[in-house]
This record gives structure tokens, C-alpha cells and sequence, in this order.
């Protein structure tokens, strides 16, 4: 049975970044024989400016009919001043809640041939490897009521979480981490919030039908400290969704560049892939993107909504290779290092692909 991908590039350095994921998918389904098939679709800012709404009709059932959706990026500083629901980003977090994808999983690794770019001393973030796990259809983002008053000089929003979504999340906490280190940390905000008193209570309970996993309650204030002094005490994160969000962004730091991360939203009808970088405005266009995010959400798809787990570790595998052998996107070089485009990133990739997969081929006729 082919497996059918809603594309959706959206904004900025989406379409540039999608296309070179594409490109890998393309590879694997040439040598797997698995049959994949794409369809493309506007969301976000371009959406608005050809449809006149953010996440057109056409859009939505496309997503609701395919086996996956690929997203690259929205936003556009052109929409600066509107209301937050005017915005391309809110087409975003309607396509999250029409999906009902609730688990984000956004891994950060430091890569070894990465250790040196970013700002820790390298022995202190070499071997960092984190998944954090972001709530994504609750809190902050969606709670009601939200607004501004009359007057315009106040204006709220509403942090609420019932026992139902913290616990559906906090079951693939667990489980991933089973599979892991066997270490979970909740972040929460429990010395302050009630939405976190509940959170902790909720956590806690369940954590006793994981003996297996050692659980501990981190402060979120504490969490980003600590991930910025020793990112290695941590393996798998709990979070809510504003707490994943800014926090994914700092797991950023142990990469070495927010361009490298992937994530997957699972649980829904139809699961949600999408690079955690943004639309980057100011370098779209430019060949200058570095499309790792996005063909590493690519790799996660394979995984989760292909069960082609060896295809996924061998995308991983040829990222890393690229990075070991020195390709460098902008974001990455030092100075001094040779630039590659967008494109020519990808294609490295493609090529460290190739050569892994002849690898394990002559491995496996001797
Ligand atoms: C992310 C992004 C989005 C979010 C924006 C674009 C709505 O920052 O995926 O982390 O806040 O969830
Ligand atoms: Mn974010």
C-alpha cells in the first residue's frame, strides 16, 4: 500500500527545506520499494495571501485524508501586527488541533562532529541526547476564554488542563523512556500554579505503574538552568505545551543550531511532522537553510507512521555521517568552512544515504 504525504512547505524556508526532505523520501521509496506519494497543499502566510485564510478548506481535508502530513514552516513578519488569530501561525495550531496529534516529540542531540559549534564547552554537552515532550493541543495556546478587554489595556489568557490530557501525554513520557534511558523528568511550575499541582499529581500517580522508570519533578526555571549547565542530566522531558516550546528552543543550544531539530506529533487521526525552526524570513530564498530539520522530521514519518524504522535510522545515520565528513550549512560553519546551499546539503545527505545503505550491503555478503 502506497503511503500518501500531505506536503505542506508554507512559509519562509519551509519550501526550500521540505523540498530536500522530499528528496530523501523519494530516495528511500526508490530503494525500499515502498511506494510513497505526495500531494502539496498552502498553509500559513501564502495560504492567506492566495486563499484569504490561513488553513483553506482544500488544505484541511488533504491533511484528514493522508497517512502523514510534512510541514516546513509558517509565519512572516508582513503579519506583525495582527491578532494573534489573524495570524499564519494560528493556521498552524488549527491543522495540531484538527489532526489531534497531542504528544510533540522533539529529540535534540548533540552531534559529535557538532560539539565544538556550540557555546558549551564540548565535554560538557558531548553525548547530550534528549526527547522532549511537549504537550501540544492544551494550555496556554488554546485555553478559553483569551482576549483583550474593551478598553485594550488588559488582556488574558487562560492556562487550564484536565487529569485526561495531562495523563494521555505523560503515558508517552513514560513509554519513551522505558525505551530509553529509563529516565523521566516532569517540568512543571508546581511551586507557583495550580494547572502544575495537578500536572505533579498526575505524573506522580502514574509513575507508580512504571517502577522501571525513575521519575523526578523538575522546576521549569530549574530545568532551563540545568539545561544550560548540564544538558546530559537529562534524558526524556515532560512538558506542557508553552514549557516544551520554549524549552525545544533551548534544547537548540546542545545541537549547536535550532536548523537541526525534527519533531513528530503523534496520537492524532493523522500524525504531524514539521522542523521545530521557524520560517527564518530573513534567509528565505537564499539557498542558504539548513534542511537537516526537516529531513530529520522526515526520518521520524518513516518511523512512526511507516513503521520503515530501518530506513529512519539510516537517514539518522547519514546525517551524522554528513555532519562527521564535515558538510556545513550556514548555521554551522565556522569560520573559514565551506558553505553549502540548501540543496547541496541535501544532496550530501542523499549521497552519505547511498553509501550507507551500500555499506550494510557489503557487511552483510561477507
Ligand atoms: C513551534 C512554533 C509554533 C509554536 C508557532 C509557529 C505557532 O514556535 O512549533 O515551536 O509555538 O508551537
Ligand atoms: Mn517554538
Amino acid at each position: 500500500m502506497s503511503l500518501k504525504i500531505a506536503l505542506m512547505p508554507g512559509d519562509g524556508i519551509g519550501p526550500e527545506v521540505t523540498e530536500e526532505a522530499v528528496r530523501i523520501l523519494k530516495n528511500v521509496a526508490e530503494h525500499s520499494g515502498k511506494a510513497i506519494s505526495f500531494t502539496t497543499h498552502r498553509i500559513g502566510g501564502v495560504a492567506i495571501d492566495t486563499d484569504g485564510m490561513g488553513l483553506p478548506e482544500a488544505t484541511l481535508e488533504a491533511a484528514l485524508s493522508a497517512d502523514a502530513v510534512l510541514l516546513g514552516a509558517v509565519g512572516h513578519p508582513k503579519f506583525e501586527g495582527r491578532l494573534p488569530s489573524e495570524r499564519p501561525e494560528a493556521a498552524l495550531l488549527a491543522l495540531r488541533q484538527a489532526l489531534g496529534g497531542f504528544a510533540n516529540l522533539r529529540p535534540a542531540i548533540c552531534y559529535p562532529a557538532l560539539a565544538r559549534r556550540t557555546a558549551f564547552q564540548p565535554e560538557r554537552v558531548r553525548g547530550a541526547n534528549l526527547l522532549i515532550i511537549r504537550e501540544l493541543l492544551g494550555g496556554l495556546y488554546y485555553g478559553e476564554p483569551r482576549g483583550f478587554e474593551a478598553s485594550g489595556n488588559t488582556a488574558f489568557n487562560t492556562l487550564i488542563y484536565s487529569r485526561h490530557e495531562i495523563e494521555r501525554v505523560a503515558k508517552v513520557g513514560f513509554e519513551r523512556a522505558r525505551e530509553r534511558k529509563k529516565k523521566l523528568a516532569s517540568i512543571d511550575k508546581a511551586n507557583v500554579l495550580e494547572t502544575s499541582r495537578l500536572w505533579r499529581a498526575v505524573v506522580s500517580e502514574m509513575g507508580k505503574n512504571y517502577p522501571d522508570v525513575e521519575l523526578e519533578h523538575v522546576y521549569v526555571d530549574t530545568a532551563a538552568m540545568r539545561l544550560a549547565t548540564a544538558p546530559t542530566s537529562f534524558d526524556v522531558m515532560l512538558c506542557d505545551n508553552l514549557f516544551g516550546d520554549i524549552l525545544s528552543d533551548q534544547a537548540g543550544s546542545i545541537a549547536g543550531s535550532l536548523g537541526v531539530l525534527p519533531s513528530a506529533t503523534i496520537g492524532g487521526r493523522v500524525d504531524l511532522y514539521e522542523p521545530v525552526h521557524g520560517s527564518a524570513p530573513d534567509i528565505a530564498g537564499k539557498g542558504l537553510a539548513n534542511p537537516i530539520g526537516a529531513i530529520a522530521s522526515a526520518a521520524m514519518l518513516l518511523r512512526f507512521s511507516a513503521k520503515m524504522d530501518k530506513e529512519a535510522a539510516e537517514i539518522d545515520h547519514a546525517i551524522e555521517d554528513a555532519l562527521a565528513a564535515g558538510a556545513r550549512t550556514k548555521d554551522l560553519a565556522s569560520p573559514g568552512e565551506r558553505v553549502l546551499s540548501t540543496r547541496e546539503m541535501g544532496q550530501t545527505i542523499e549521497d552519505a544515504l547511498n553509501e550507507v545503505r551500500d555499506r550494510k550491503h557489503s557487511y552483510h555478503g561477507v
